[in-house]
């Protein structure tokens, strides 16, 4: 074999590990789908689209999470979305929250004294928050 054609191999094997790695779902997105099926699917459903199994007993139909930046003018707003998801901090003048307050559960599961309680619940919302943008239509 030829020097070049060795070095032209050797190089075009190196290449493929990052190609497949191009192609390996981002983690960021698979951990908060991972989220997303444990803690909201049941209401939101598995699409997003608000088809879930106990969607139908709600007072509320739960929101087409698809549509999050179509509703919002083409700009996904990570604040706001961050804040609903959460519902520690938000105050509703009108209206019932079904949504269960998910910053609170988190943080019973997440936190021992001590511990970055609050970056870890943190954590968590990005990653949702990740894999909602993920999953939005045009
Ligand atoms: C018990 C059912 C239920 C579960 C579980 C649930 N939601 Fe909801 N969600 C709702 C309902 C109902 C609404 C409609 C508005 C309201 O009640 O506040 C909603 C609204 C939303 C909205 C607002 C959408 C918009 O554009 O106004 C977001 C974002 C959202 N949910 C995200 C989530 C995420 C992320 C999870 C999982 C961590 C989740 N929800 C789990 C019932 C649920």
């Amino acid at each position: 074999m030829s020097k070049i054609l060795a070095t032209w191999l050797a190089t075009a094997l190196l290449a493929v590990p990052s190609l497949v790695a191009a192609a390996e779902p981002d983690p960021r997105i698979a951990g908060g789908q991972e989220n997303y099926v444990r803690m909201c699917a049941s209401c939101h459903g598995a699409s997003g689209r608000g088809d879930g199994p106990i969607a139908e007993d709600l007072r509320v139909p739960p929101a087409d999470l698809t549509a999050i930046k179509k509703r919002s003018g083409g700009v996904f707003p990570d604040p706001k979305i961050i804040e609903i998801i959460d519902g520690r901090r938000r105050v509703r003048a009108h209206g019932p929250r079904d949504m269960p307050v998910w910053g609170k559960r988190l943080e019973l599961d997440l936190g021992t004294p001590q511990q970055g309680t609050e970056a870890a619940v943190r954590g968590e919302m990005l990653l949702l928050v990740e894999y909602l943008k993920s999953i939005q239509v045009e």
